[in-house]
């Protein structure tokens, strides 16, 4: 199972605790640790978490430089659990915009734990759907390209190792229902769950009762689903 998760929410929490937006970051960090830990349990094949998007560039430069370095910080705590739990980690992402010491720590984190067979975790950086899509379609132009192929173009401009392929379940909190530029392609047949619980507030219980909303659903791919004969 693919799950990928628009983590939002992070700034209203903190406002309302009278908090700098950089506090709900912190806590959505701690989120993310207790998510991973619940996925790999579940045996989620690949997460997608949507960590900074390519237009969050454009928010004030100090909560932009207090995400970078959580990331960084992150990598650097977390890189050993991964390889401990047997879990693949990769950003994905542009990388032409990030700094050199944090390309150096996922470079560090991605060659440690590359080999992990257990879930594929894959932390989206300076992401963009509609950059990705054009990224692949002008590679794609060069010859006869199949879904298939297409797959594995987006991972390719977006540096993910291993094909994440269809998104199964996409989960956004924070309330709000839209996609914001993330896996648009991938997403094609992906059940939505969208939660108002703000992404720090996202804990075990959340997650459980959303895999169980996702049992629930009838998946029919553009098909018809014939009933069983008795
Ligand atoms: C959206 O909430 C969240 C982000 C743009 C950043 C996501 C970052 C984290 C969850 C923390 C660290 C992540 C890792 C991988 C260590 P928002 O700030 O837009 O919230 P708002 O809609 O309430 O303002």
């Amino acid at each position: 199972m693919h799950l990928a998760i628009i983590m939002d929410g992070n700034g209203r929490w903190a406002e309302r605790r009278g908090l700098p937006r950089t506090a709900g970051h912190a806590e959505g960090a701690k989120a993310v640790r207790r998510t991973v830990e619940a996925a790999a349990a579940a045996n989620v094949d690949t997460l997608t978490l949507y960590a900074f998007s390519a237009d969050n560039w454009n928010r004030p430069a100090i909560e932009v430089t207090a995400l970078m370095r959580l990331f960084r910080r992150y990598l650097m705590s977390e890189t050993q659990r991964c390889i401990d739990n047997g879990i693949r980690l990769s950003i994905i992402g542009r990388r032409d915009r990030l700094s050199p010491v944090l390309l150096k720590t996922i470079a560090e984190s991605e060659r440690s734990a590359k080999d992990g067979a257990g879930m594929h975790l894959r932390i989206a950086v300076d992401y963009s759907a509609r950059w990705s899509l054009l990224r692949a379609a002008h590679l794609a132009s060069e010859r006869t390209a199949s879904v298939d192929d297409l797959h594995g173009l987006l991972d390719r401009v977006n540096h993910s190792p291993s094909s994440g392929g269809d998104v199964d379940l996409l989960i956004r909190t924070g309330g709000e229902q839209r996609l914001s530029d993330f896996l648009l392609f991938e997403c094609a047949y992906a059940e939505l769950l969208f939660l108002p619980c703000l992404w720090p507030d996202f804990t075990e219980v959340e997650f459980q009762s959303a895999l169980a909303d996702f049992a629930s659903r009838e998946r029919r791919f553009g098909q018809v689903l014939l009933a069983k004969e008795s």
